[in-house]
């Protein structure tokens, strides 16, 4: 297969630390087609030679394993090229019509990793110079938007030049092996459907945890916070995965459709209840691995006195017959204790317990970070008896792990998830890619929240870098009678 792929925002963070590294693995696994080439656009008056010689000196930033030798690099650098533009320029539209026009592919991918208020104009630019033909697919990253008018004002410029089809946008967490896995433990398998569901689930929580800060994004972030960062795209999207009904078929609309349904069933939110049910936290100086780390409002580029939230946890319901009255608890923050992300399923204790002893009931885990992976927990008898001549006793029962270690059961195919996420771009594969109106409605579902917390300066809770954030988080689950996930 012969493609283009053109990153906007050639020099970007996204670009150097995400995709470029992903790309080379994927070139490294031998599943990037040679005839395919890369092209990197950016403001600077660069050549390829230069250019290369920039990428170079990043990729050396990766992990060790991941870092290309030099011969390695020489090669995989044969597929890189670069093209200077100012992407609000019409004639340099033009340049890049030049350069894709050198040759016949069959596909061309526009991957935008700018800041998302530039989409719009790159969008029409590109119509307007005729690069949205029905070879062309455009790549959206994340944040789309910053609240839902915002969403819709980017989906709709972008509607107007490209198709649903045409237009892909991205949430790398739904790349990560663990992800796809629970689509085919949930799908593939007999055995857990017939569980799935509010009689047997006690309840769902979702941890996105990090124990990074927010880096020199800081003036980013501050605009942003974490609701807007993680809740808002990676947790519901996570959140749809567990919940939704089993689809049709494996068909991307088919997938779609039914995480729309589950969306849509989220209980809305309202003051009372933000106040209740969603507690936001930032992070002061603390302690990680030994060292010692600054407060938020001590980061570079964040404002003195900043209201932005580092941490969310948040109790949701999925108001249909499958899951009513099955809390869903979702979390995430960063300079947390760890990094550390995870989807745990608390299965209810057996109806009449026969064996001595408070036992925990079953549980499955599906582990995304740092390592992915699956455990279900279970009971078992160890067999052991202390005694012929004590009286007979009635086995005990010791928790055990069922662990599936997919690195080892699959030891030569596992792709990163942006690695993952490039491939399907380039090959057209939309499941994993979210639909406009999937975005949209998750938008007006956390706008309750964003609004109630306007109206309140109040509710941002202080935790020390280092802890799994505010003690109400906790609070929040030990009210309906449960532990959190990394206390249980
Ligand atoms: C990004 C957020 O979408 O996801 C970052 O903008 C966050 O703030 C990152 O650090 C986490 O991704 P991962 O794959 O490293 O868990």
């Amino acid at each position: 297969m012969s493609f283009e792929l053109v990153f906007f925002g050639g020099t970007g963070d996204l670009t150097w630390r995400k995709l470029m590294p992903a790309l080379f693995q994927a070139w490294r696994h031998g599943k990037l087609p040679r005839e395919g080439r890369i092209l990197a656009v950016a403001r600077d008056d660069w050549d390829d030679v230069r250019y290369r010689a920039w990428l170079q000196e990043r990729l050396q930033e990766a992990e060790s394993a991941k870092r290309p030798t030099a011969d390695e690099f020489e090669q995989f650098a044969q597929q890189i090229h670069y093209l200077r533009m100012d992407l609000s320029i019409a004639a340099d539209y033009d340049k890049l019509k030049g350069w894709l026009n050198q040759r016949q592919v069959d596909t061309t991918v526009m991957y935008l990793a700018t800041s998302p208020h530039l989409f719009p104009t790159i969008c029409q630019q590109l119509g307007a110079s005729g690069l949205n033909h029905d070879k062309i697919r455009v790549v959206l990253e994340k944040p789309l938007g910053h609240d839902l008018a915002s969403a819709q004002t980017i989906n709709r410029a972008v509607g107007s030049v490209f198709t649903e089809q045409q237009a892909l946008r991205i949430d790398h967490y739904l790349g990560k092996p663990s992800v796809q896995n629970l689509m085919a433990l949930r799908f593939g398998n007999i055995l857990f459907e017939p569980l799935w569901r509010r009689e047997s689930i006690a309840n769902i929580q979702i941890t996105l945890a990090e124990s990074l800060g927010v880096g020199t994004r800081g003036d980013f972030y501050d605009r942003t916070g974490a609701l807007r960062d993680m809740i808002q795209n990676h947790a519901l999207q996570l959140l749809t995965m567990v919940a939704m009904e089993p689809p049709p078929s494996a068909d991307a609309d088919a997938i779609r459709d039914e995480k729309l349904k589950v969306l849509k069933s989220l209980k809305p939110f309202d003051a009372h209840s933000v106040a209740r049910d969603v507690v936001r936290g930032q992070y002061r100086h603390g302690v990680i691995d030994g060292q010692a780390v600054k407060g938020y409002q001590e980061e570079d580029k964040v404002p003195m006195g900043s209201h932005t939230e580092t941490f969310v946890a948040l109790r949701c319901e999925v108001q249909n017959w499958r899951w009513a009255g099955v809390p869903f608890y979702l979390r995430t923050g960063k300079r947390m204790a760890d990094r550390h992300a995870e989807i745990v399923v608390n299965f209810r204790p057996t109806p009449h317990p026969i064996f001595p002893g408070a036992h925990a009931p079953n549980k499955l885990v599906i582990k995304l970070q740092p390592d992915d992976g699956l455990e279900l927990h279970l009971l078992a008898a160890k067999g052991a008896i202390s005694s012929v001549m004590s009286q007979p006793e009635p086995e005990t029962l010791s928790s055990v792990s069922l662990d599936l270690d997919f690195d080892k059961a699959f030891p030569t195919d596992r792709v990163g998830a942006y690695e993952r996420m490039l491939l399907d771009a380039l090959a057209g594969r939309l499941n994993l890619f979210v639909r406009s109106d999937e975005q949209e409605q998750a938008w007006r579902w956390v706008e309750p929240i964003l609004d109630a917390w306007r109206h309140d300066s109040q509710s941002l809770r202080p935790y020390a870098a280092g802890t799994w954030g505010p003690p109400a988080a906790s609070a929040l689950v030990a009210r309906d009678g449960f532990a959190r996930a990394e206390e249980g």
